[in-house]
């Protein structure tokens, strides 16, 4: 009875555990997790809420946990028996600096730090794919300058209309990606207010300058409301469904070409490079990537219905709930990029029929 007691108790912890955990997918977000430590830290000597000498001696051990994660020293792993990335870097530094490494949490709780540093992350995320929107309109650019004379037929109700040129066809999703990028561009300015400071819903009694580290940090200030602060998820929810209609702008223009690839139309010749054979039928030309960019739509639609049923339920201020934001903002951000970067290859290496056109 009591071995029994005493290994169910254990197991049933060990299953708690990794049914909480969330360092096994927040670790993607260390470096902003140590950027905001750094800003806080610098704001909590600032105000005589820490001693230069620990403010410094913390830092060194941040920065130095940085690098090593960077060049792969240090390695996260989830045996660790740290819960998440927060208590990951704090324990690390413990580890390095001594008892100063506890200091770096004053005046501050996980709440209003993974707010930040999902903020942080997303950020540079939707940075890094708006240039690669722009990289895709400079491509369909590219092709429309190339294309103003050639003509070939418009289509509605997929029946031959009216003749248009190919400049033309482009230019629509031109037009569909621009208001993507601008979409993102909104997005980004709307959410550039920095969380830090609200704690775990309702500030704190340090007196903390949230100006100081929104500057560092380069918001445009610091968010007003604190509960609002750790319970918003709204920016991702925007930014779900920014990479919802992208992808279904990109799923469109995949099925446009996988009917352009078809033996019956022949508009276009996607390279070898971009497409798969068959086996069996050496007549073909699989047009795969077109294909699973079509179909990666369905992920980033599920990743943006998943995130608003999460949040309809939820009361104020933080709940663990939100923890399933991660996983599938990360997803549906990559799955993006991805999509993108190929789609965008895939059309530059592409040839099209002119005279079957
Ligand atoms: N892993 C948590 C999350 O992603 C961090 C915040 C934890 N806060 C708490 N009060 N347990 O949401």
């Amino acid at each position: 009875m009591k071995l029994w007691g005493g290994r169910f108790t254990k197991e049933t912890n060990q299953l708690v555990h990794n049914f909480n955990e969330s360092l096994s997918f927040d670790q993607k977000f260390y470096r902003q997790d140590i950027r905001g430590s750094i800003a806080h830290v610098k704001m909590l000597a600032k105000q005589g809420i820490l001693t230069e000498q620990d403010r410094d001696d913390i830092i060194r051990g941040l920065e130095s946990i940085l690098e090593d994660l960077d060049n792969g020293k240090l390695v996260i792993s989830s045996d660790s028996g740290y819960e998440d990335i927060h208590s990951f870097v704090e324990g690390t530094l413990t580890e390095r600096i001594g008892e100063a490494g506890k200091r770096l949490h004053t005046g501050r709780s996980r709440n209003d730090q993974v707010a930040l540093d999902m903020k942080l992350y997303t950020r540079d995320e939707i940075d890094a794919i708006e240039a690669l929107v722009k990289e895709l309109l400079e491509e369909l650019l590219a092709v429309m300058e190339k294309n103003t004379d050639t003509f070939m037929p418009g289509f509605t109700h997929l029946q031959k209309a009216q003749p248009i040129t190919l400049a033309h066809h482009m230019g629509a999703y031109f037009e569909m990606f621009s208001r993507d990028r601008s979409r993102l561009k909104d997005i980004r300015r709307r959410m550039n207010y920095c969380p830090l400071g609200s704690g775990a819903l309702a500030g704190t009694t340090y007196p903390l300058d949230r100006e100081y580290t929104a500057e560092l940090l380069g918001f445009d200030g610091p968010t007003l409301n604190s509960m609002d602060s750790v319970a918003d998820r709204d920016y991702l929810i925007e930014l779900l469904s920014a990479l919802s209609i992208i992808s279904m702008h990109l799923s469109r223009f995949c099925e446009e070409i996988i009917i352009w690839n078809t033996n019956e139309y022949r508009f276009v010749e996607i390279d070898d490079s971009y497409s798969t054979g068959s086996s069996i039928m050496p007549q073909k030309k699989n047009p795969d990537i077109a294909e699973l960019i079509r179909g990666k739509s369905g992920r980033v639609y599920g990743a943006l219905v998943s995130m608003l049923t999460t949040m309809k339920g939820i009361p104020l201020a933080y709940n663990k709930d939100m923890q399933e934001d991660k996983e599938l903002t990360f997803d549906a951000i990559d799955t993006v990029k991805g999509c993108l970067a190929l789609f965008t290859g895939m059309i530059s290496s592409m040839s099209f029929r002119k005279e079957v056109m």
